[in-house]
């Protein structure tokens, strides 16, 4: 199975002093996770809002902050910068932002940013006023046109109860663009449509049919293809966080999911149906909601369309359709004959009755199938895990076209 892109990677974090400095930890703690080699440095100001044991413990070696009695180094300035594969500065403050677009190298991280040749990643956080003054938006346009990644502030909850745009992406933003800087652009002009989430289908004003889809896996595959450069469209039922650069399209029923794919499907390259469809709705909704005195309602049920078996009838030349099987028998015969049926390029079909795999778990286990090849098992792995092994398949089955 392939590696995330940030394996034996050395990351600098360079964390400044803003309130979201713990929130460097989760960052810390993802990187490190993923593989990467994490050298932690904080401002002088970062050490009124984290300690440096926290970081330190989460990170690869212990923080630094001095550039003079380094214990790490007698140079360093340059020492840290150079064998840097990426610097992510997270948060971000304006003071932190400004020193960088002049190259005021008054501390071990501003000597860090212009010593070094590796790709930048500059996460702001800060209040609304702040990061929409002239000078900071004049200062991240600059940055912008010297190279530096820029992973926007999220509009929310600011400190002292303020609310707008300026709060620190969250960490799983930020490791998304580091895997997206490190990682290999193998989709870089490739538009992907891809399905999550469960539908579901009303009873009344109050009731619906559900399923038990997290969506987590249809989220980890829409964030890995935008990772490697693909433009990422997420058809989704769930409001999971946004993966970094991908356009979210709300849907609820397997009706307007069904719209709502077909009008992607028209444009897009890639089209991955991971949202577990309802098969059935209720033929009539109640008005307003059901009163329990009426006694139990008799549910008539309908079949929903199958949506992916309409988009294989009408896919278009070069286009790869990709769906999921989820399975509790008959594993391969099932899914090879949904594969066959719906006229899929590659079905990836899970037993979701075997422990820690399909609804609701961070992990899966899946096999790949596609048509005229032998059956690929995937052991249990992180949903990320599968969903790059799904990419990877992908981009083989477009690379043999
Ligand atoms: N699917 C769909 N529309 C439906 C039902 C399923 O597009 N109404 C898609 C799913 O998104 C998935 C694939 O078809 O990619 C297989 O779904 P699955 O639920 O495993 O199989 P079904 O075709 O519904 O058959 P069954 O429920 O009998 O196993």
């Amino acid at each position: 199975m392939s590696a995330s892109p940030l394996a034996g990677k050395r990351i600098v974090l360079g964390v400044t002093g803003g309130i979201a400095a713990y929130k460097a930890i989760e960052v810390s703690r993802r990187l490190v996770d993923a593989g990467a080699h994490v050298v932690p440095i904080m401002t002088e100001a970062a050490h009124h809002f984290v300690g440096t044991t926290t970081l330190s413990a989460l990170a690869s070696e212990p923080v630094q902050t001095e550039l003079w009695h380094n214990a790490t180094s007698p140079i360093p300035h340059t020492f840290v910068g150079q064998g840097a594969d990426l610097i992510i500065v997270a948060p971000a403050t304006a003071k932190s932002i400004a020193a960088y677009r002049m190259g005021y190298s008054h501390d071990l991280l501003q000597n860090t940013l212009i010593a070094t040749r590796a790709p930048v990643i500059v996460c702001p956080a800060m209040h609304t006023e702040m990061w929409e003054h002239p000078s900071v938006v004049d200062n991240i346009a600059v940055l912008r046109s010297r190279g530096v990644h820029i992973v926007e502030p999220e509009s929310g909850r600011l400190a002292g109860g303020d609310e707008g745009a300026g709060r620190l992406a969250s960490p799983e933003s930020i490791v998304a663009a580091a895997e997206r800087v490190l990682g290999p652009a193998d989709l870089a002009g490739v538009s992907v449509v891809v399905s999550a989430g469960g539908t579901r289908e009303p009873i009344d004003a109050v009731r619906v049919i559900a399923n038990r889809s997290s969506g987590k896996q249809g989220y980890a595959v829409a964030a890995e293809a935008a990772a490697r450069g693909a433009s990422v469209t997420l058809v989704t039922t769930v409001s999971l966080p946004t993966p970094q650069g991908c356009r979210i399209v709300p849907v609820e029923t397997a009706a307007q999911m069904q719209a709502a794919m077909e009008q992607a499907a028209a444009t897009h390259d890639v089209v991955v149906m991971a949202a577990a469809v309802a098969d059935f709705r209720p033929a009539q909704v109640a008005e307003g909601k059901l009163k329990k005195r009426d006694g139990a309602p008799k549910i008539i049920l309908e079949p929903t369309p199958d949506i992916l078996a309409g988009l294989g009838s009408n896919k278009r030349v070069g286009q790869v359709l990709v769906g999921f099987a989820a399975e509790t028998d008959d594993l391969v015969a099932n899914a090879q004959s949904k594969l066959d049926k719906k006229h899929l390029d590659l079905i990836v079909a899970n037993d979701v009755s075997a422990p820690g795999v399909g609804f609701a778990h961070d992990t899966n286990a899946v096999t790949l199938l596609r048509p005229d090849a032998e059956p690929v098992e995937i052991d249990l792995a992180s949903k990320r895990d599968i969903a790059r092994v799904v990419i990877d398949a992908i981009i083989a089955l477009r690379d043999a076209r």
